[in-house]
């Protein structure tokens, strides 16, 4: 099963990085957005990345300015964007990367399933849901994965390769050869909340939280604790601003109420009072700490 087309719906922050990394391997990548503007805003975002991507490469000596501007160039060229989920109707691989609503996402499978050849491999690039729901609403189960990217998409080098009960062998091979081809090292998972990554990540941070609640360390002392005691880049409160409070909280809503017997999922008091006084992290510009753009300013 070989995969030369692949097409990419929705181009917001892990989309367009998705588009990119495809293009830059050599596959011809379609991607399929809502609106024009937004369509625009996220093929603007890729023109950039490649640009200073290539600008890099000419500053490291690794290519000179000519050949630098030319790879861009046929990156650049492989991207078309659409407004029409027919436009993916000769694409090997759709990769899914709209917003985290189920019924959304199961309401676009069902399109696929209708719209995409036979043989396409349909993948979804959520982060919480589960991917039989979506594979079934396909109609075509066994041409169904998860292939989760990490953000930023161009840095990471991690992508989760995941297999439902009904996935086929050769798709399961395929979108992990993908997964390589596009730089990145893929780990298989089945098909469990959150996948390895977030089943890990989101009860330990959801631990601090709890940790910080019963006052058993400051935040400033817990985010130092696993930074500097296990080498961690940020600490967990650091962390959970960065991924959005809000974020946080959907995804453990979500856990909590179709696992109910799960004592790893369990909502800190904490974070919904926070989020309900807007207070979501970076992005509001206050969450555990106070934040101005990139930075910690109190
Ligand atoms: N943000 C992260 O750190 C991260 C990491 C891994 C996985 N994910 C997952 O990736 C997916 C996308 O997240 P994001 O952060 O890129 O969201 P985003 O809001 O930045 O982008 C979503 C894009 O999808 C478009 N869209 C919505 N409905 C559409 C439809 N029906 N057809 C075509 N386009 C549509 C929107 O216009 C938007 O541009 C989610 O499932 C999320 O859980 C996110």
């Amino acid at each position: 099963m070989t995969t030369k087309k692949v097409g990419v719906i929705g181009c917001g922050l892990m989309g367009h990085g998705i588009v990119q990394i495809a293009a830059q391997a050599g596959f011809e990548v379609t991607v399929v957005e809502t609106e024009q503007a937004f369509l625009d805003r996220g093929i603007a975002r890729i023109e950039k990345s490649v640009q200073k991507l290539a600008q890099k490469a000419v500053e490291k000596g690794k290519k000179d300015a000519d050949s630098a501007k030319k790879d861009a160039q046929a990156t650049l060229a492989r991207v078309h964007g659409s407004l029409e989920f027919e436009a993916l109707k000769d694409c090997d691989l759709v990769i899914e990367a709209i917003i985290e609503d189920l019924p959304l996402k199961k309401d676009l499978f069902q399109t696929l399933g209708r719209v995409c050849k036979p043989e396409a491999i349909l993948a979804s690039n959520t982060s919480s849901f589960p991917i039989t729901e979506m594979a079934e609403a396909s109609g075509r189960p066994e041409r169904v994965v998860g292939l989760h990217f990490f953000n930023p998409v161009q840095l990471m080098r991690l992508v989760e390769v995941v297999r439902t009960d009904r996935t086929d062998e050769d798709v399961f091979a395929a979108a992990r050869s993908f997964g390589e081809a596009v730089g990145k090292t893929p780990v298989s998972c089945k098909d469990t909340p959150g996948f390895v990554v977030n089943r890990l990540l989101v009860p330990y941070m959801t631990q601090a939280l709890l940790m910080l609640e019963r006052g058993d360390a400051s935040k400033e002392d817990i985010d130092a604790a696993m930074r500097l005691g296990c080498g961690h880049p940020m600490g967990p409160l650091t962390l959970t601003d960065y991924v959005g409070l809000d974020t946080t909280l959907y995804i453990l809503e979500g856990w909590c109420e179709r696992y109910p017997n799960e004592p790893a999922f369990e909502i800190p008091a904490s974070l919904k009072r926070m989020v309900a006084e807007g207070k979501l992290g970076r992005k509001s510009g206050e969450g555990f700490y106070k934040w101005d753009g990139d930075k910690i300013v109190g």
